[in-house]
């Protein structure tokens, strides 16, 4: 069975996340051995410190896939990044600068945490209406959304979809956050799990268990569908 990583920063050098072509293989051997099969690299992409330049990290994800096909002939690397909502940024994505996922009309989008809920829905909104479709990336870091299942449901109306950290699921019932993500889960608001991985020590990646919560707490096919269905679609260009 397939199992997709949407949200990781595997590709070496360009951000906070893999240091080199050496941690990228550790990555990658560690996402093999937690099931996973298909990993669209998110770099972060950010107007005011980081604005990566295209072409360097399409030939990135190429030299990765090679590095990925060594490990394993199955293993699949897919184009894309983590976007800031900042300044310039709608212009870069109309410019056709930013890296979509797989090449295709969707894509990551995150927020400063302290964002307003109205803030976020302008910003979707700006996406949406230059023909994209949005990810929210790890949605529960944005206090504006906490306990408030409501707001979750206007934007993925809106036409938004909701991707959750892996680790994020496991804080255990004291956490309020996995307290809401488990509500989201069960109320069908959550569509995408990423691991969201840097490296290999403080922020690995973490998929195998978070499936086996996702079974147990919503059933097989829930978790089947947010870590192979859907992710199957979006890198067709099709829509959920
Ligand atoms: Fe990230």
């Amino acid at each position: 069975m397939r199992c997709f990583d949407i949200h990781t920063h595997i590709l070496p050098g360009v951000d906070d996340g893999s240091d080199s072509m050496d941690t990228t293989r550790e990555l990658l051997k560690l996402q093999l051995k937690e099931g996973v099969t298909d990993i669209i690299a998110t770099s972060h992409y950010d107007t005011r410190r980081n604005r990566q330049d295209y072409d360097h990290i399409m030939e990135l994800t190429r030299e990765v896939q090679e590095e990925a096909k060594k490990l394993d002939s199955e293993l699949k690397i897919y184009s894309g990044a983590e976007i800031l909502y900042s300044r310039g940024v709608l212009d870069d994505i109309k410019d056709g600068k930013v890296p979509m996922i797989a090449g295709t009309e969707c894509c990551l989008v995150e927020f400063y945490p302290s964002q307003s809920f109205n803030e976020i829905e302008e910003a979707l909104n700006n996406i949406i209406m230059l023909g994209k479709t949005p990810i929210i990336a790890h949605l529960e870091r944005y206090q504006c959304f906490i306990g408030k299942i409501d707001l979750v449901r206007d934007v993925v109306k809106l036409g938004a979809y909701v991707q959750i950290n892996s680790n994020s699921f496991l804080e255990g019932m004291f956490s309020k956050n996995a307290r809401f993500i488990k509500k989201l889960l069960v109320n069908d608001l959550i569509h995408f799990v990423g691991s969201d991985c840097h490296d290999m020590v403080s922020r690995k990646p973490q998929m195998e268990k978070t499936y086996k919560y996702i079974a147990k707490v919503a059933g097989e096919d829930v978790a089947e569908r947010i870590t192979v269905t859907n992710p199957e679609k979006i890198v067709s260009g099709e829509y959920l």
